[in-house]
């Protein structure tokens, strides 16, 4: 599987599992619970935001520099890391609340945001070969 696909099939799933957990999010009652969901959104977010800076972003990193978009891409992920941290901190349910949304509704526009630029580039600028073999490394990890 190309590297592209890999990056589309895992913000498939990530997209699955964060509408489920938008949804049960809404139903929480504790502070305790919020910072669980929090931090799970915050580990399969970093996962998948260093696995994709190994396989695709870096073997990008001068087309995606030369466009100034790859120090959009890491921002976003430290942004959305940064509200998913918040929800883990001691604070008012409902705060706690909105950071872990406002956290996960980020990641997807981010994925939206992501697939717009780096798919393009890469089928552009990698052989098909490369974009392979660094989709088999990706899945193999
Ligand atoms: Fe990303
Ligand atoms: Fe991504």
């Amino acid at each position: 599987m190309k590297a592209t696909e890999v990056l589309v099939s895992q913000h498939v799933f990530l997209n699955t599992m964060l509408e489920e957990m938008g949804r049960a999010a809404r139903t929480l009652e504790t502070l305790a619970e919020i910072a669980s969901f929090a931090r799970l959104a915050e580990t399969l977010a970093r996962d998948h935001g260093r696995a994709e800076e190994s396989f695709l972003f870096a073997p990008l990193d001068n087309v995606l520099v030369e466009k100034g978009q790859l120090s959009q891409l890491c921002f976003d992920h430290r942004e959305s890391v940064g509200f998913l941290r918040q929800a883990q901190e001691p604070r008012q349910v409902e705060e706690a609340r909105g950071l872990l949304l406002a956290g996960m509704a980020r990641l997807r526009e981010h994925f939206r945001d992501e697939e717009g630029v780096v798919i393009p580039l890469a089928e552009e600028s990698l052989p098909p070969q490369l974009l392979e073999k660094l989709g088999d490394a990706w899945m193999g990890r």
